[in-house]
């Protein structure tokens, strides 16, 4: 279970406190004895990084920070120092805890608490904890003491109730979340979050003549869907919305360019993009974000079957466009790009598509950073970068020069759906660029979106990458919208 969050403002004598430290200064509010303070501080001295005193009815964890790191840094210091506690706050058993701060800068517990509570989540849902004989509990209420704003608070919640949202969605395995499977949470997210949520199913799909995501769905025996989440206040800043693209392949096998070896492995998190598209909607409306935006997810397997479709296919596009199938294996650029072409019925001031693209992307950046690749306005690639750093999920940009276009040419079709060994990222961000004339930033996530291990606050399965990123974004863009 995610911990509440609850803004307080006192500490009474019984409640265990983490307290970050600028100094080595121990805040009275701590209300610790003075051979207590004295063992603390020498520690400190000793250049500890964290103190922890047992004390007889409480605990208390001084957690020092490093001081002078740019901005960014720090905040992602502190994110990293909350999630190095968890074990030991485990095995302590808190039904609550408290998270102050003497000096440290404005902002230091929301982002403590954000490592907190990221590091926190567990996928126990076919496998409780309780039942693996485990007895202790992470504390379900985090108590803010301090300067952190309501609306901060608000936000973190609502932050990382999507980004639990958008983890549990990767986690769960695709014989429990098929493509249907996968509209009927989309729904329930908005419901919860106040958005609507419209599913085309397959009749419509065919009708529309989403050619991409029908030949993908082939050798499926489940019905593929198209989701269209809408959050339309009654105050928008924006006259054009803002539409966010999300791959919804809930397996991917490769079809019949079938996956080898443990290339297979992570396939059922494929779906990624999805999730994050709909999590930061729930994010934005739960926060009345005054920005029209729109979210499209096409959903389906990949799988060999029957009539599955396969290499040298030449199929009909959305947009009426024929591509050429150079390797099945690719599919997430075709049930994106029937999506991206769709979404020009809205005039879009912008589309942002995320996706677990290519293992190109992932070899280039591993998993340090987003690989961006955009025709859009600068202004929104500088708000994206900061907005990157600020929650620590940083994008990269590859260029999408024309040159580049010569991979995906076909000689049967308007356009292949590989190039060749090389520069498989980028192949893919062009193939996506022929699909609208309106300004479109690219997002693969094939890199950051899955983990060979734990990264602190970022867990293996399903970090649950690129949610924490668009959202800050889309708030700082509707910031911007207000000064003009
Ligand atoms: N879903 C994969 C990409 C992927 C790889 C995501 C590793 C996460 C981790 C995608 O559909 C895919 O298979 N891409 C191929 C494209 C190739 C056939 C041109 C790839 O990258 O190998
Ligand atoms: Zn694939
Ligand atoms: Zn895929």
């Amino acid at each position: 279970m995610k911990p509440e969050l609850i803004k307080i403002s006192q500490i009474t004598p019984d409640q265990s406190v983490i307290c970050i430290l600028g100094k080595d200064e121990i805040p009275e509010f701590l209300r610790l004895s003075k051979s207590e303070k004295e063992y603390a501080l020498k520690q400190l001295k000793a250049k500890e990084d964290h103190v922890f005193i047992n004390s007889y009815f409480k605990c208390t964890y001084l957690v020092r920070i490093k001081e002078g790191v740019p901005g960014f840094k720090a905040k992602e210091e502190l994110r990293k120092a909350a999630s190095k506690l968890k074990k030991l706050i485990k095995a302590n058993n808190h039904n609550e805890l408290v998270i102050a701060s003497s000096n440290a800068f404005k902002g230091a517990i929301e982002d403590f608490a954000e490592g907190l509570v990221l590091g926190f989540y567990q996928f126990d849902k076919y496998k409780p904890a309780d039942k693996d004989g485990e007895k202790n509990k992470y504390p379900s209420k985090l108590l803010l003491y301090g300067d952190a704003g309501k609306a901060e608070i608000k936000w973190l919640t609502d932050l990382t109730d999507a980004v639990y949202f958008v983890r549990d969605l990767i986690n769960e395995p695709v014989n429990h979340l098929n493509a249907p499977a996968l509209a009927r949470e989309v729904e329930k997210i908005g419901k919860a979050g106040g958005f609507t949520v419209e599913v085309l199913t397959k009749g419509k799909i065919e009708a529309l003549k989403m050619g991409g995501l029908l030949a993908v769905n082939k050798g499926s025996v489940d019905p593929p869907v198209f989701c269209i989440l809408e959050w339309k206040p009654a105050k928008c800043l924006n006259k054009q919305p803002v539409v966010l693209v999300g791959k919804g392949i809930v397996y991917d096998t490769g079809g019949l360019n079938i996956k080898t070896g443990d290339y297979m492995a992570n396939m059922k998190g494929d779906m990624a993009g999805a999730a994050t598209v709909a999590g930061v909607l729930y994010t934005a409306a739960m926060n009345n974000i005054p920005l029209h935006l729109i979210a499209l997810i096409p959903s389906t397997d990949n799988r060999p079957g029957g009539n599955a479709y396969a290499e040298g296919d030449i199929i009909t596009m959305y947009n009426k466009m024929t591509v050429e199938i150079g390797n099945t294996d690719a599919e997430g650029r075709l049930i994106l790009a029937d999506a991206i072409s769709y979404a020009s019925k809205y005039k879009p001031e912008l589309i942002i598509d995320i996706a677990t693209l290519t293992g190109s992307a992932a070899n280039t950046f591993a998993n340090q950073a987003i690989a961006m690749m955009t025709n859009a306005d600068r202004k929104y690639i500088k708000l994206l970068e900061e907005s990157g750093q600020e929650v620590y999920e940083r994008v990269a940009e590859l260029p999408l020069w024309e040159e580049y276009g010569e991979m995906i040419k076909s000689d049967v079709a308007d356009v292949r759906n590989v190039g060749g060994r090389e520069a498989g990222a980028i192949a893919a961000g062009k193939f996506l660029e022929k699909f609208t004339s309106y300004p479109l930033i690219h997002l693969d996530i094939a890199g950051t979106g899955s983990l060979k291990k734990n990264d602190f606050y970022r867990m293996k399965d399903g970090p649950g990458s690129g949610l924490r990123l668009l959202a800050t974004f889309l708030r700082k863009l509707a910031v911007d919208y207000k000064k003009l």
